[in-house]
């Protein structure tokens, strides 16, 4: 997935916005995901995963953070995030379709809180660094 110079543009403003509420954007991605997706709590036996969970709330704020490490490393996400693409590639082993669920559920929790930032071009543009993601991430599966 190849961002273009406006795409890391879009996606780098976009950020500016969401980097400060990592915790909160994080936690209500994961939880629109197991709710609309169900079959993705299989990932997570060991876990609360029912409204206001602490563990959803600290683990929605690592991810969101890793995404917010991928922007502030946009020319370089392979790198920004290599030792998560081992976690998951090798320890986890998330079936990758997985990966467009969360992608999607982040899409609608920022659509949520910022609906004039996210213009076509900019819904875009965060589709595709999502998607690049999630290449990093399943990019050592084998
Ligand atoms: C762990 C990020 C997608 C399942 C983690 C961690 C991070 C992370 C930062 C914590 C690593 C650590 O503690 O060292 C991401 C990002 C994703 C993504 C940025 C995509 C944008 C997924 C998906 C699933 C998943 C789609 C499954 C539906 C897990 C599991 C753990 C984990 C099971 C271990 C949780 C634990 O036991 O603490 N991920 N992840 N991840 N991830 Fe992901």
């Amino acid at each position: 997935m190849v961002l273009s110079a406006t795409d890391k543009t879009n996606v780098k403003g976009i950020f500016t916005k969401i980097s400060g509420h990592a915790d909160q954007y994080g936690a209500e991605t994961l939880e629109r995901m197991f709710c609309t997706y169900p079959q993705t709590k299989t990932y997570f036996p060991h876990f609360d995963l029912h409204h206001g969970s602490a563990q959803v709330k600290a683990h929605g704020k690592k991810v969101a953070c890793a995404l917010v490490e991928a922007a502030n490393h946009i020319d370089d996400i392979a790198g920004a995030l290599s030792k998560l693409s081992d976690l998951h590639a090798q320890k986890l082993r998330v079936d990758p379709v997985n990966f467009k669920l969360l992608g999607h559920c982040f899409l609608v929790v920022v659509a949520i809180h910022h609906p004039t930032l996210l213009t076509p071009e900019v819904h875009a543009s965060l589709d595709k660094f999502l998607c690049a993601v999630a290449t990093v991430l399943t990019a050592k599966y084998r």
